[in-house]
């Protein structure tokens, strides 16, 4: 039997699968977490469908090695295609972001009028598009690349002038469309919520896949039997891991999660 103490595996390219870990940490309070952020190899974003693969793959095995009990790939590039094939190799439950964002966006559009965004890799798979669409065929999917986000977002730009400028000219296409509602389809932009919203106007609904796919985590933990004991532990723990130098990877996930991140490690091989 799988014991229910056994961490939740989070992985990402780099730092940006931390907002996922920010909201698992509040919709699975308890539960302990072993990240694995593939900064050497960050970014994924503009890499071929076949290295995404094999990363992924490399990731997942890493995290089996940590013997976590569900995996979670918190990375939208990722999880749009190489989710369909881990899926199905592996014993251990692994969840991608892009069916709850998905789900999400289909639940909150009135007008049946949905935007993406995300990196140019997840843009051209059309990932969310079909998942959306399987969902709800009525409902239709205006989609655009903004690949300068993830870099504004790790320097932690979210609010500037230059920024407002990047974010009018990426969204500028998606305001024609007459949308109700825009997936934010990479792990970075929650953290430019602000500047979107101010872009996109208050009335466009945010759909931010990190928030859906924790709550996701918890409804597969629950079904497996795999919630680890309520009150057996009132804090989660969490082991941080990349494949590049630490101390980065620590500051900026200070900016993303909103605490200092403690120990560090890097792994040599994965
Ligand atoms: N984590 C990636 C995603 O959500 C963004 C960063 C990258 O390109 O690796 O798509």
């Amino acid at each position: 039997m799988m014991k229910k103490t056994r961490p939740i595996g989070i992985f990402d390219s780099g730092v940006g699968g931390l907002t996922v870990v920010k909201e698992v940490m509040q919709a699975l309070p308890g539960e302990d977490i072993v990240y694995f952020g593939d900064t050497a190899r960050v970014p994924y974003g503009p890499k071929s469908q076949d290295t995404i693969i094999r990363f992924s793959i490399e990731n997942i095995l890493f995290l089996l090695r940590q013997n976590v009990k569900l995996i979670i790939i918190a990375c939208n590039t990722s999880s749009s295609v190489a989710l369909s094939i881990v899926e199905r190799n592996f014993k251990v439950p692994i969840i991608g972001v892009i069916n709850p964002g998905a789900a999400e966006a289909v639940r909150l559009t009135k007008k049946k009028r949905v935007g993406v965004i995300g990196t140019r890799t997840t843009i051209k798979s059309r990932a969310y598009e079909k998942q959306i669409q399987l969902l709800a065929p009525q409902v239709r999917v205006f989609s655009e690349a903004c690949p300068l986000f993830v870099p504004l977002a790790e320097e932690g730009w979210l609010e500037k002038d230059v920024t407002r400028q990047i974010a009018d000219e990426y969204l500028k296409p998606l305001k024609t469309k007459h949308i109700d509602t825009i997936v934010l389809g990479c792990t970075h932009y929650p953290l430019l919520k602000p500047v979107i919203r101010k872009v996109m106007g208050d009335e466009v609904k945010l759909v931010d896949s990190a928030r859906q796919v924790a709550k996701k985590a918890k409804i597969i933990l629950e079904q497996n039997g795999l919630l680890a004991a309520k009150g057996a532990k009132s804090k989660s723990r969490i082991c941080f891991y990349v494949s590049d130098e630490p101390e980065n990877f620590a500051k900026q996930g200070q900016k993303f999660l909103g605490f200092k991140l403690g120990n560090v490690r890097k792994v040599a091989n994965v």
